[in-house]
């Protein structure tokens, strides 16, 4: 199964895909924690990436071609994969596009996670609390919100055009949601 995942900052796409890759044996491909990673190691990249993480801002779209095409070149993505937070734009949906068929493959599935703002930003600020994840700041989370609803919707909307969409209710218990993305994915349809 090769899905990608979808939805605003705290719509629980890492909370579900940890499900997900347990549940389909598949990698669990997260851009952001790829990003968090290379910071804490500070690596070039790293140092490159995070202040305009910390803003709430896009990590350029080269880096983050580049960092896919190293991440797809691993042998555990062969036979499928659930890719989470790309593509945030146009472009990177264009990249990915032309990444999967380099390789020969596409997606089944984008599915996208729907969650009210105000959800959003409650679940975020608890996360905030718990975790003290550096870009969980009140002018971060706007930037991040202005950034899915100017950037992130068209992406959304170029799947749906080309029928490759299906959107699943995020609101819910952790079961729920993902019971959702199951039926999802083996009906095609909407759920929720
Ligand atoms: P990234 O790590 O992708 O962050 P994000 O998209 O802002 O997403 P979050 O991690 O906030 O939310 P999530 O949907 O994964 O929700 P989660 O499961 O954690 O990106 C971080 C940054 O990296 C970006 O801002 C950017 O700078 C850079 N970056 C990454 N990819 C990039 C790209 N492609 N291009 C350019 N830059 C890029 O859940 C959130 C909270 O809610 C948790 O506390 C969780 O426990 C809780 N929760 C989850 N589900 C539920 C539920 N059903 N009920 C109640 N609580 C729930």
């Amino acid at each position: 199964m090769r899905l990608v995942l979808l939805g605003a900052p705290g719509s629980g796409k890492g909370t579900q895909a940890a499900r997900l890759k347990e549940h389909l044996q598949v990698p669990h491909i997260s851009t952001g924690d790829l990003l968090r990673a290379e910071v804490a190691a500070g690596s070039k990249l790293g140092l490159e990436a995070k202040g305009v993480m910390a803003r709430g801002e896009l990590v350029s779209d080269a880096i983050l071609l580049g960092m896919l095409e190293d991440r797809f070149s691993r042998s555990d993505t062969s036979n499928g994969f659930i890719l989470d937070g790309y593509p945030r734009n146009l472009a990177q949906a264009a990249a990915l596009d032309g990444l999967l068929g380099r390789m020969k493959q596409s997606f089944d599935y984008a599915v996208k996670l729907r969650v009210a703002t105000e959800l959003l930003v409650e679940r975020i600020a608890g996360r905030a609390k718990a975790e003290g994840r550096a870009d969980d700041t009140p002018e971060s989370v706007r930037t991040r919100l202005q950034i899915y609803n100017n950037q992130t919707a068209p992406v959304i909307d170029y799947y749906r055009q080309h029928g490759q969409l299906t959107v699943v209710d995020g609101v819910g218990s952790l079961d729920e949601v993902f019971t959702r993305i199951l039926e999802a994915i083996s009906s095609g349809h909407e759920v929720g």
